[in-house]
């Protein structure tokens, strides 16, 4: 079995075959999920809300990130291993790139993932340039909580829906080989993808991406206060293995997410 690559990914772009995508934060669940058929296996930095029970992502650490990707890596054969980038861990071009490639060398991931905006193109075109693939994460970034003061749609305005475009536009050029957008109205969020020609993963962000991401925890039903855009799957299944499969092939099949898990313009 071989590795799902950033090259594979642009061809499910391609052939419109949707991209299923899940965090994970250890060898147990990643190898589940990897067994699964989840493509991407993300070590978010969710983790510091659904693992370590803080409020936010915000005090995550690179520690944190590189030991837990490193487990997450023991459990991944065939998945493409992302690790998020976290709070402050890319300020400057460099330190990014001392940072990525730590998650990368220690931690064992083929991607790293970051919250960016327009500001971090030089960010993105360095780690680009030294080999290092990136995904660009835009739309609700909640490293940026205490100064978004609360987690809620982005880009309902026609000014930040032109930011975002923009910016999505500018990371692609600069090198990023995916997108994530979160909590995005669907058709812009469309739009953006028929503005770009890499692969766009959303998280309420309508059906149109060519993937979908969910946090492990909400699929399983742990979450006490789901948001909107996320599904219980272990309800119906009635095993771990069964609702990622349900999973799986409910964003193959585009039967996820529905219109009630998207928001409007
Ligand atoms: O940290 C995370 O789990 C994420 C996903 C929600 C996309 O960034
Ligand atoms: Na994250």
């Amino acid at each position: 079995q071989t590795r799902i690559t950033t090259r594979r990914l642009q061809e499910m772009r391609a052939s419109r075959t949707p991209i299923a995508c899940l965090t994970a934060y250890d060898a147990g669940f990643a190898a589940v999920l990897d067994a699964a058929g989840v493509d991407v296996v993300l070590v978010g930095d969710s983790l510091g809300m659904v693992v370590q029970g803080l409020e936010t992502t915000v005090p995550v650490t690179l520690e944190h990130m590189i030991y837990h990707t490193s487990l997450a890596a023991r459990g991944t054969r065939r998945a493409l291993l992302m690790a998020d980038m976290p709070f402050m861990s890319y300020a400057s071009p460099e330190q990014a790139l001392a940072n990525a490639a730590r998650l990368i060398q220690e931690g064992g991931a083929q991607m790293v993932k970051l919250e960016g905006d327009g500001a971090q193109e030089a960010v993105v075109a360095s780690l680009s340039r030294h080999g290092i693939p990136v995904c660009a994460h835009l739309g609700l970034r909640p490293q940026y909580i205490h100064k978004l003061g609360g987690y809620r749609v982005q880009g309902r305005d026609s000014h930040a829906a032109e930011r975002m475009i923009h910016d999505a536009v500018a990371l692609q050029n600069a090198g990023a080989d995916l997108l994530l957008l979160e909590c995005v109205p669907a058709l812009l969020a469309a739009e953006i993808r028929g503005m770009v020609d890499i692969p766009v993963i959303g998280i309420g962000a309508g059906v149109e991406c060519d993937g979908q991401i969910l946090v492990l925890q909400d699929v399983l039903g742990m979450t006490a206060r789901p948001p909107r855009f996320t599904k219980d799957f272990l309800a119906e299944a009635g095993s771990i293995r069964g609702a990622v499969e349900a999973y799986v092939s409910a964003v193959r099949e585009r039967r996820f997410p529905g219109p009630e898990h998207g928001f409007s313009a």
